[in-house]
């Protein structure tokens, strides 16, 4: 079949692309017993364990690029990581994940807690440091150059509402709720533009926008580098248009970033520069949320709602699950 966008990649076989909601099925089930616990570092440590444990059982020769941090600071999932039953013989693919994006969300039951995972072949995805990124996102459908984090918040969203044809007052821009947003926000307001603050879950926030029935056109505002990562290689599968500008608080960051090979600290990610080629991504929801529903937990019956896409045949998949006989 003849179809525009990047090329369908040999290494990630079709097979992949379900086994890949398995995986984050069992990390979004194993972190759901903690929803509304309290407890954020035992929900990511449950979601980690099976998350890792299900990347075991599929036959490939796999590397953590982007995890839960690096070897010393991560005991599972650590950048680097070798994972899948095939080592050294298996399809060779890279893989950035988060067992838990939203750890706060799930002890305090809030909206979008996702188990997130995107897959690529070796070398296709951005070896992120774990610093914060500035980020500036919109759906698809506009001209390339009609967001530029070199310009200013109000000047992206003058051009966005150009390029939609609406008044700058009707553009929802949606941002992390943090006080290092207190200026951003104002310029926000001040260009009449809604803003939606949401507490946690920038992946969720950045695909958002790529869904009219969320109201929201922009994704503006820093968050974690990693989740940008994941964030580009969804938007990469569904369309839209992602920027991102890591930001360094000190010095020992930027040695973090010089480590990874990364030597200009100014620049601007486009999309392509963070996922390329073909990826797939695929995201089980935690707790209920804009993107997906969470894990709800029945008399008999564990239910799952995931979400699953691939860059080169652009087809996004929803798969809701019963689990009958899931065992913990
Ligand atoms: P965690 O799951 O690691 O807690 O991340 C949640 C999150 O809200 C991300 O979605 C976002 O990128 C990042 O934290 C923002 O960081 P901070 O909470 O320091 O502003």
């Amino acid at each position: 079949m003849n179809r525009a966008g990047p090329a369908a990649s040999t290494v990630l076989d079709r097979v992949l692309v379900l086994e890949m909601v398995r995986v984050t099925e069992a990390a979004a089930i194993a972190a759901s017993k903690l929803i509304g616990r309290g407890d954020e570092t035992a929900a990511d440590q449950a979601a980690v364990e099976a998350m890792r444990a299900a990347l075991n059982e599929l036959p490939m020769d796999g590397t953590v690029v982007i995890g839960e941090g690096e070897r010393d600071e991560a005991p599972m999932l650590f950048i680097g990581e070798k994972v899948g039953s095939a080592q050294g013989s298996g399809p060779r693919i890279d893989i950035a994940l988060d067992p838990l994006e939203g750890t706060t969300i799930t002890a305090k039951a809030g909206p979008n807690a996702l188990a997130v995972l995107a897959i690529a072949e070796q070398g296709c995805l951005l070896n992120a440091p774990d610093v914060y990124m500035e980020k500036l996102a919109i759906g698809p459908g506009y001209p390339q150059g009609t967001i530029d984090l070199a310009r200013s918040a109000s000047d992206n969203i003058r051009s966005l509402a150009a390029a939609k044809g609406v008044e700058p007052s009707e553009i929802i821009a949606c941002v992390l709720d943090r006080p290092r947003h207190s200026e951003l926000i104002a310029e926000l307001r001040s260009l009449g533009c809604g803003v939606r603050l949401i507490p946690d879950g920038d992946v969720a926030g950045v695909i958002d926008t790529t869904d009219p029935d969320t109201g929201v056109d922009v994704y503006m505002g820093s968050g974690g580098a990693p989740e940008g990562v994941l964030a580009a290689a969804a938007l990469r599968c569904v369309g839209g248009q992602i920027q991102g500008r890591l930001l360094f608080r000190n010095d020992d960051e930027v040695a973090r970033a010089r480590r990874w090979g990364i030597d200009d600290l100014e620049r601007i990610y486009a999309l392509e520069d963070m996922a390329m080629g073909d990826c797939i991504f695929a995201a089980t929801g935690v707790t209920d949320g804009s993107l997906l529903d969470g894990v709800h937990r029945g008399k008999n019956c564990i239910t799952t709602e995931s979400i699953v896409m691939r860059a080169s045949s652009g087809t996004v998949r929803r798969v809701c699950a019963e689990h009958h006989r899931w065992t913990e």
